[in-house]
């Protein structure tokens, strides 16, 4: 039987199956990314490069590949794994930093000692992001470039030392707003620091995240790069088949063929579709190419699941949109702890979900997440994003609730939290997500309620012309605050065409009349 480490490395550090597996072709890959590596290593200055294509094609693996190489180089490497747009801001982020400098105040202490002294100072604000970014960021109240800028110090800062950084961010199209708008701030730093960005994105998500779509067209139109990964062509499905020595003298080239026309040359299929055929060797495959791929494969794998594990499976792909955490998972599931861990022991054992060495829990691949998901009736999931809500509710994490309780169908307890998290994300800075929140509420509450607030964000993000829409849609004459803002909002308009400072007095004007937030400084 495996051990758990195994079972972590099964995944590799960026998702996907992990370099034990053999890699076919792509060699044109790695050689640019290579080029990459060597140009930030030998010059000093930084760039980004985002991987792009379908999902299970195998950006996730280049990215680790790449990762390797940069280690090999000298390089530190820092993995960011996004897991879904509704999760708490910037959690990736704080996944991340706590992976390289430790979780508990003397860890962080001992590795800045050693890797940056100069950063001492940070101390207090790694503690509070690392504690419980939105409650005890929200304490000491910070602003949108406080939180950005100390973020960015302490990334780039904290490899000084060495080769520099190879940052590696796995599914960006997953990233809370937050975690999104902080990387557009950091990509922009890029140029004088020696630090690769390599961030992996599936194309078909670009149409559910505009905001993704824009930034990317912006970055690469200030240098960065873009990779993008297509699926093996019938030659290499060859090579793959022919190199896993467990399919024998299965492996003609009528099989080959087969498996082509059924994977499309995906190689998360051709993994799948391949492992289907070694263990039950008189599988008809022929058969499935009538159903969609997708479902034939991966329901094939599924089926292996006894129906504890498969209820376990259920409440897992709901839960971890939002947390890598066991805990929500069994209160979901309505089992205890010793239930949820027998399940996941099965889980894994079947290679649908992995465990990492800090208990973080996940599906060994996020086609099989959307399978179980896509597999539930609408009661069913509405029924288990109801108890999640409820559980991230009890544990403070807000934004998380509010997404599960919108999922749900349940908008009352969705205003209730997702106001909450608004509020407590403003107060820590992070007004990308306090703006998605408020979006999310609008079509179920009252203009005149929301309408100040939503302008405010709109306004500290800079987006004056919706400001000034939002703000003509209001009912004026019912709210002597928002009148008092329209005023400074046109003074606003015209001291952006006169720089920063007057910027920065007119913003005071504007948010003051709507009741900024306690706390809330303005910077941009
Ligand atoms: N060139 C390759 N040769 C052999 N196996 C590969 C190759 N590329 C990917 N794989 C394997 O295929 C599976 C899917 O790859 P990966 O997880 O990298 O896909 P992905 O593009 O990141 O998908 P997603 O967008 O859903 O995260 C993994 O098991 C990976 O190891
Ligand atoms: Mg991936």
């Amino acid at each position: 039987m495996p051990s758990r480490n195994d079972r972590s490395g099964e995944g590799s550090e960026a998702g996907g199956e992990g370099p034990q597996e053999p890699l076919v072709d792509r060699q044109l890959e790695l050689d640019l990314l290579r080029q990459h590596i060597v140009r930030v290593t030998e010059t000093g200055k930084g760039h980004a490069v985002l991987i792009l294509g379908e999902s299970g094609v195998g950006k996730s693996r280049l990215a680790a590949e790449a990762a390797a190489e940069a280690r090999q180089r000298g390089m530190t490497v820092t993995s960011v794994r996004c897991l879904g747009r509704g999760a708490e801001p910037l959690l990736p982020l704080k996944e991340a930093l706590a992976a390289y400098l430790g979780r508990t105040p003397d860890q962080i202490r001992r590795t800045l000692a050693r890797a940056a002294p100069h950063l001492l100072d940070a101390v207090p604000f790694i503690g509070a992001f690392l504690a419980n970014i939105g409650e005890k960021l929200a304490e000491g109240s910070f602003s949108l470039r406080g939180v950005y800028e100390e973020l960015s110090r302490i990334l780039i800062r904290t490899t000084s030392g060495n080769a520099g950084l190879f940052l590696l961010v796995d599914d960006l199209h997953a990233a809370d707003p937050d975690t999104l708008y902080f990387l557009n701030y950091f990509f922009r730093k890029l140029q004088q620091v020696p630090v690769l960005a390599v961030a992996t994105i599936q194309e078909e998500q670009l149409n559910d995240y505009p905001e993704l779509a824009d930034l990317m067209a912006e970055w690469a139109a200030i240098g960065h790069a873009t990779l993008t990964v297509v699926p093996l062509e019938r030659a290499h499905v060859g090579e793959y088949v022919r190199t896993m020595s467990a399919m024998g003298e299965q492996a003609d080239e009528s099989t080959v063929d087969r498996l082509f026309r059924l994977t499309g040359g995906n190689p998360f299929f051709l993994r799948e579709a391949l492992s289907l055929v070694t263990q039950s060797p008189e599988s008809h495959l022929a058969d499935d190419v009538a159903l969609p791929r997708a479902d034939a494969i991966l329901r094939r794998r599924l089926s292996r699941a006894d129906e504890v594990t498969r209820h376990f499976l259920r409440a897992a792909a709901v839960v971890l949109d939002t947390s890598e955490e066991l805990a929500p998972i069994t209160y979901v599931m309505e089992g205890d702890t010793k239930d949820a861990i027998d399940a996941l022991n099965k889980a894994c054992e079947i290679r649908l979900m992995r465990e990492g060495p800090g208990g973080e829990v996940s599906f060994v691949h996020a086609l099989m997440q959307r399978e179980v998901y896509a597999d539930m009736g609408a009661n069913q999931r509405r029924y288990l994003h109801a108890r999640a809500g409820e559980w991230f509710e009890r544990n403070g994490a807000l934004a998380s609730a509010a997404f599960h309780f919108e999922q749900a169908g349940r908008f009352d307890q969705m205003v209730k939290t997702g106001y909450q998290a608004a509020s407590q994300a403003e107060r820590a800075g992070m007004y990308h997500t306090a703006l998605m929140l408020y979006q999310k509420l609008r079509p179920h509450v009252s203009i005149e309620d929301l309408g100040p607030r939503l302008a405010a964000a709109l306004i500290v993000l800079g987006d004056w012309d919706e400001a000034n829409q939002l703000i003509g849609l209001l009912p004026v004459e019912d709210s002597s605050s928002i009148r008092a803002a329209s005023a400074p909002i046109c003074a606003f308009d015209r001291a952006w065409h006169h720089g920063p400072d007057r910027r920065r007095g007119a913003c005071g004007a504007v948010l003051g009349p709507i009741a900024a937030p306690p706390g809330m400084r303005v910077s941009r």
